[in-house]
């Protein structure tokens, strides 16, 4: 009998020792019936062009790009999907025949959580973006698409959030300001936290008043439980705070069918990752 190799996936990062991606790309290849294995490659950035490289060189199919080198693979990849261009980061690769295409499921998956899973309609709405890093700029993109009213985007330094709105302002109505400028004369409907100052357990110095029994909550970062940032969010009243699982699980849908041509049912997966307090350090058996 011929049985054939599985192909080779991993996710690319430093730390990337708690990375759930393996996790949620096994219970993917489980559930589809693909012949793949996924792990972890842990590569401090000056290894990373040497790592990437020779991860294709042996055979690898696809990588997914996590923090510090999101931007830095957007250099690498021969190829770039128009969401990849317009974040100017990705987080997702895939060999291909002609080369390495670079993706960025990040907005996706974030714009299938909120709209999808949590069911906001962002038309008309009016945003608040908290960070102006690599996270946020992965989102504005399809957040912008969806045509809310206008996104305010804040930042703890003023002048990055000045400066991303101004790259992003010809695809909505957008405006950058400092944490102490924040609009705090009504309350938005969605406050979207992508700053790492959950990883600090520290909330942005947000005014309350940015809050109120309709405003959804949403912070990209996820751990066991609340954040600092979504149990904030609720003693100030939130209507609703939510943390980043979600994102994680969609943005993974995203590049497995970029990869394998199938979407998963992400619905177990993400009740799976909520219900468990650390990865499996075992990747669920393929087939
Ligand atoms: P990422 O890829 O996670 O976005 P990043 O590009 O380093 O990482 O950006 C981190 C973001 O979190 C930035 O917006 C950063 O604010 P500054 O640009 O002012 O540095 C924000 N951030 C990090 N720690 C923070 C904290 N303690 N309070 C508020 N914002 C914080």
């Amino acid at each position: 009998m011929n049985i054939a190799a599985p192909d080779r996936y991993a996710v690319i990062g430093y730390p990337i020792q708690h990375s759930w991606s393996p996790f949620i790309h096994g219970m993917f290849a489980q559930q589809t019936g693909q012949n793949l294995t996924y792990t972890r490659l842990e590569v401090p950035t000056e290894k990373f062009p040497a790592e990437i490289a020779r991860f294709f060189d042996e055979g690898g199919r696809g990588l997914n790009i996590t923090v510090p080198h999101k931007q830095a693979a957007y250099l690498f990849a021969r190829h770039r999907t128009r969401r990849a261009k317009i974040a100017s980061a990705i987080n997702t690769i895939a060999a291909q025949a002609d080369g390495l295409l670079g993706d960025n499921t990040d907005g996706a998956g974030l714009m299938t959580d909120l709209t999808t899973n949590l069911g906001l309609a962002l038309e008309n709405t009016r945003v608040l973006l908290l960070g102006a890093g690599g996270a946020a700029r992965g989102v504005l993109g399809p957040l912008l698409e969806a045509s809310p009213e206008y996104v305010e985007i804040a930042n703890r330094d003023g002048n990055r959030a000045l400066d991303l709105a101004e790259e992003f302002s010809r695809r909505g109505n957008i405006r950058g300001c400092g944490f102490d400028q924040i609009t705090a004369t009504h309350n938005f409907d969605l406050v979207l936290n992508a700053t790492s100052a959950s990883l600090q357990n520290i909330v942005p110095p947000v005014p309350a008043a940015v809050i109120g029994p309709t405003t959804l909550c949403y912070d990209m970062a996820y751990g066991v439980g609340d954040t600092a940032f979504t149990r904030w969010a609720n003693e100030a009243g939130a209507g609703r705070a939510e943390t980043g699982w979600g994102m994680l699980v969609e943005q993974a849908a995203e590049a497995f069918l970029l990869w394998r041509g199938v979407k998963p049912d992400t619905k177990p997966v993400l009740q799976a990752v909520k219900s468990m307090s650390a990865p499996d350090t075992e990747v669920p058996k393929v087939r």
